[in-house]
């Protein structure tokens, strides 16, 4: 059986992924601010800046790791503050960092594991208003690609998911009416913003065996919003 760790499977994305492997035969494991339950859950605050630790009881071997944790701060650059720039580094990118020290043992153990995270649009195209959230992303997603270089030789993949504006509590401030949503969904080619289950099962195909072969890739989930005019 496949054992696999998501850190934010209490709601959206991670909250679809976690149904979805779990439907798929395999033990998920949680963490997160807020209890989860299933297999194991233990408490983490990606915004605290403090080391993650694998909890006693545990498996040795973990085949999946998914980090979901993630902010939507637009504003102008202008009015950016540096602490705003530092939280949103945190949440997005050292939190990842600190969870993956601790678990990076029990992926080597399980001689083939995969890791995926989510990045964002704005870190491939140009978006006004997204200068602190497209920096931190676009350091995850450079990272990834640099560890999935590295912990290739462990049998490590390591993928990264760009998704568009998608419908989960962290996007409710955006898509809070019909009509948000409906003029959303017309700024993308396919005419629709995500649902959480778009971007969850791109996150089930990197974490299965049918994706054994790819790593280092950046997969836009994103009703075309990219790279279509
Ligand atoms: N939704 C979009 O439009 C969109 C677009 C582009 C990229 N993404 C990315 O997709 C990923 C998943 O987002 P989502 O839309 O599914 O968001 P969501 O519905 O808000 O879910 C985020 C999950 O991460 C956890 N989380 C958030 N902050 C945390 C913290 N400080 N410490 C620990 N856990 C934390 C939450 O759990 P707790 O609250 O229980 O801790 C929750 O389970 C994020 O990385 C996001 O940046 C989303």
């Amino acid at each position: 059986m496949k054992n696999v760790l998501i850190v934010g499977a209490s709601s959206g994305i991670g909250e679809s992924l976690k149904l979805n492997l779990e439907q798929a035969g395999m033990s998920v494991y949680t963490a997160g601010r807020r209890p989860v339950s299933s297999s194991g859950h233990v408490f983490f605050d990606a915004g605290s800046n403090e080391d993650f630790q694998i909890p006693e009881g545990w498996p040795s071997e973990f085949h999946g790791f998914v980090y979901c944790p993630g902010t939507i701060n637009l504003k102008p650059f202008s009015r950016m503050k540096n602490e705003d720039f530092l939280s949103d580094f945190q949440v997005n990118f050292l939190g990842f960092v600190s969870v993956l020290k601790a678990v990076l043992p029990s992926l080597k153990k399980a001689n083939g594991a995969s890791v995926v995270v989510f990045s964002s649009v704005a870190s491939v195209v140009g978006l006004g208003f997204h200068s602190s959230i497209s920096a931190a992303k676009g350091a995850l997603q450079a990272m990834a690609i640099s560890l999935a270089s590295e912990l290739a030789p462990n049998q490590i993949r390591v993928n990264v998911i760009a998704p568009s504006l998608t419908n989960t509590p962290l996007a409710s401030t955006l898509l809070n009416s019909p009509e948000k949503i409906e003029a959303s969904g017309k700024r993308h080619p396919l005419q629709r913003v995500g649902n959480a289950n778009d971007i969850a099962s791109a996150a089930a195909y990197f974490l299965g065996d049918s994706s054994s072969w790819v790593t280092g890739q950046v997969l836009s989930v994103d009703g075309g919003l990219s790279t279509l005019k």
